[in-house]
């Protein structure tokens, strides 16, 4: 079966778009169709139904521990599946949706099981997106999605990556065009007194900590928590095929590893901004852009992943970037793509 391909403009008229019309018709008869949101695309399937999103975890050969989060087209409709929203959750809510944050809230019960991996909470965001917003409204259920690739690539930020992964697996992708914050979406704990962020994404620890007050990071995000950064294992998840290191420090650090990987013989690949470019006075396929512009850096950050595995690089060396604002979450995606940190 060949993956059906839905073009939409984000600024067409979506409601009632017949695309849109036939992509949720899908969703609702228990077929799974990837769609754009503004961090990744997502792979959906109807979150009521054990099979459709039994078909997500097949498609993408995804472990079955690992729950997913639901998509909602309006605030309003997450009372019916949590138990209860906290005042903060519900600052959260109001300051942040739609938007890139995930809130994991107490499960009611009422979606499929695999939905939550068996847990007693539930992950739920609303994403800003016009064509998902266009297709969660038309659908009218709740729409589980991971991002939509096969596990252990790169998150998809076009169609064009869906189908490199998932082309003949799924029923249909919606092409709405490359994703703007080229991430997933931060995941917020709120069923903890004081919540705690699982995973830094589009919506930094700073804006939400403006609106809420202090917030705990997930043990193993915490700087100077000594967490084995050995090559495998912890940073599997998000890794091209070939091995990639984070270089700190400055240019001349980087000169150095460099020179000496050539000397060992090996064709080094550089992911790096304009300026190391320039400072290196090298030239590179895997530039990431102005390291001034790091919302820019992580929109492109998935795509050169992917670009690695097409060309012929025995390493290749990525530059560390400031962890500052949106910096988080890049230098956390980074990181888990990389063998290495040197
Ligand atoms: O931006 C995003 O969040 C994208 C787009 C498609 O919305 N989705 C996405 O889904 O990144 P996925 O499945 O690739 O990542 C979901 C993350 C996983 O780390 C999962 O463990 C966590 O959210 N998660 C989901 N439900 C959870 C829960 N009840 N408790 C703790 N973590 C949860
Ligand atoms: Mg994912």
């Amino acid at each position: 079966m060949e993956t059906i391909c839905w073009k939409v403009d984000e600024d067409e008229q979506l409601q009632n778009h017949p695309y849109i019309i036939e992509a949720a018709k899908y969703l609702s008869h228990g077929k799974t169709v990837a769609f754009p949101t503004e961090t990744v695309y997502g792979l959906g399937a109807d979150a009521t139904d054990e099979q459709a999103v039994q078909a997500i975890f097949d498609a993408k050969g995804r472990p079955a521990d690992n729950p997913l989060i639901v998509h909602v087209g309006s605030r309003d409709v997450v009372e019916q599946y949590v138990t209860h929203i906290s005042a903060k959750a519900q600052q959260l809510i109001d300051a942040f949706w739609p938007g890139a944050l995930t809130i994991i809230f107490p499960s009611k019960g009422g979606l499929a099981s695999n939905v939550t991996a068996g847990l007693t909470t539930v992950g739920v965001r609303m994403p800003d997106h016009p064509v998902a917003l266009a297709l969660l409204q038309e659908a009218a259920i709740p729409i589980a999605a991971p991002s939509a690739n096969s596990s252990g690539k790169p998150s998809p930020t076009s169609h064009e990556h869906v189908l490199q992964d998932l082309n003949s697996k799924i029923y249909g992708v919606v092409d709405g065009g490359q994703t703007g914050v080229g991430v997933e979406s931060t995941v917020i704990d709120c069923t903890l007194d004081v919540p705690m962020i699982l995973r830094p994404g589009g919506v930094t620890q700073r804006e939400i900590e403006a609106v809420i007050g202090d917030v705990d990071l997930a043990p193993s995000l915490v700087k100077g928590d000594d967490a084995p950064r050995s090559p495998g294992m912890k940073y599997k998840h998000y890794a091209p095929d070939c091995p990639i290191w984070v270089v700190s420090g400055n240019s001349y650090h980087m000169r150095e590893v460099i020179e000496q990987q050539q000397s060992e013989g090996k064709r080094v690949g550089l992911m790096i901004s304009d300026e190391r470019a320039e400072e290196l006075d090298l030239a590179t396929d895997l530039s990431l852009g102005s390291r001034d512009n790091l919302t820019e850096v992580t929109r492109r950050l998935y795509h050169t992943l992917r670009k690695v595995d097409t060309l012929q690089y025995d390493v290749v060396l990525a530059e560390s970037f400031s962890k500052a604002e949106i910096g988080e979450a890049l230098m956390n995606r980074l990181e888990k793509a990389a063998t290495k940190i040197i």
